[in-house]
């Protein structure tokens, strides 16, 4: 078993781009400055995507340049050259591509074929690494697609192997619509560890069915340190449909200081951010921690 963990948080990117009422910039900031307050140090902000695609991710350069102040490492999603220069003009030091094991979440996420998508990564790659900016690659639909169904470990594999090739530092493995199991889970990471080191690997579970915890689990025995999740359970995509929130940072949290893996976070900051958002978004978090945390601090509070 694993003695460290990474843990990336998703919360302002992931969190917020299937939020129906777009949340400003100036809370997406303030979400951010409480992340880091809280002592998470990776933390995607934003999306360089088409506005029509994500409306929500809109002002994600202003978001960007309004964290650079900040101590962490903040990354952001592109998923073009045209992403690229737009990450870069506010100042993007890590960006991250997203690829599809399936071709119908390819097709429906970013429009076109998943050889197609590794083709417009290409010349990102070698933009970045001339610039020295390191890039980061999601694979969606590892465990099931919510149009072409069950995901073979061979197809995610595939395309983990052509990111890590491309030069992507670290190949995130995303239970988009959070279907696996930990069996699964761990069948599905011996096959893409075959072919991409497992210390470069990281997974990106949604907790749909309730079994991401099992399934980061099963991941964290097969030797996978790095863990994306998102403050409160908040997350979804509006491309995979019936989809909840990201596993929750504070349930996480919670599993990993059980087993005595130190994560660095503050609980009680991390709960105060989390209720900021939730409050602005106007829903309880999904997080099981929080809400028992959050019971127990209103029970203490009468005695
Ligand atoms: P397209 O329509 O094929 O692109 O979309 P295009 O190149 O033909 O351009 C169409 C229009 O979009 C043009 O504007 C472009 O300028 C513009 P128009 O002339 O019509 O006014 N455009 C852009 N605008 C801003 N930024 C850009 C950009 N590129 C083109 N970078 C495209 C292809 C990829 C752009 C589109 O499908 C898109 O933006 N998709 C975004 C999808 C997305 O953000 N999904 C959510 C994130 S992925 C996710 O959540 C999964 C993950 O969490 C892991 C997991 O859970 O599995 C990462
Ligand atoms: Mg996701």
């Amino acid at each position: 078993m694993t003695d460290t963990v990474r843990i990336i948080e998703m919360g302002p990117r992931d969190g917020l781009q299937n939020e129906k009422t777009p949340v400003s910039v100036a809370d997406r900031i303030k979400f951010v400055e409480a992340l880091v307050g809280a002592g998470l140090s990776t933390i995607e902000v934003g999306a360089f995507v088409s506005p029509r695609a994500i409306p929500q991710m809109v002002g994600s350069d202003e978001v960007l340049r309004g964290v650079s102040h900040l101590r962490g490492e903040f990354h952001v999603l592109v998923p073009n050259e045209k992403g690229y220069d737009a990450a870069r003009a506010a100042g993007a030091k890590v960006v991250s591509v997203f690829a599809s094991a399936s071709e119908g979440f390819s097709r429906a996420n970013i429009n076109c074929t998943i050889a197609e998508s590794i083709e417009r990564f290409r010349p990102v790659l070698l933009r970045a690494k001339a610039d020295g900016v390191r890039v980061r690659g999601y694979v969606s639909c590892v465990l099931g697609c919510p149009y072409d169904g069950e995901v073979k470990p061979r197809a995610v594999a595939d395309v983990a192997k052509r990111l890590w090739e491309l030069g992507c530092y670290e190949i995130s493995l995303g239970d988009t619509i959070g279907v696996g199991t930990p069996a699964k889970a761990r069948a599905m990471l011996r096959t893409v560890a075959a072919d991409v080191p497992a210390r470069a690997l990281a997974m990106h579970f949604h907790d749909t069915y309730g079994q991401a915890l099992a399934n980061l689990y099963a991941g964290m025995e097969e030797g996978i340190r790095v863990i994306d999740s998102a403050a409160g359970g908040l997350g979804g995509c509006p491309y995979a449909p019936g989809a909840t929130g990201n596993v929750a940072t504070e349930d996480v949290v919670y599993m990993l200081e059980g087993m005595g893996i130190k994560t660095g976070v503050d609980m009680d900051r991390l709960l105060e951010a989390t209720d900021t958002m939730s409050k602005l978004i106007g829903r309880p978090p999904l997080s099981r921690v929080a809400s028992a945390l959050n019971a127990k601090k209103r029970a203490a509070s009468k005695e």
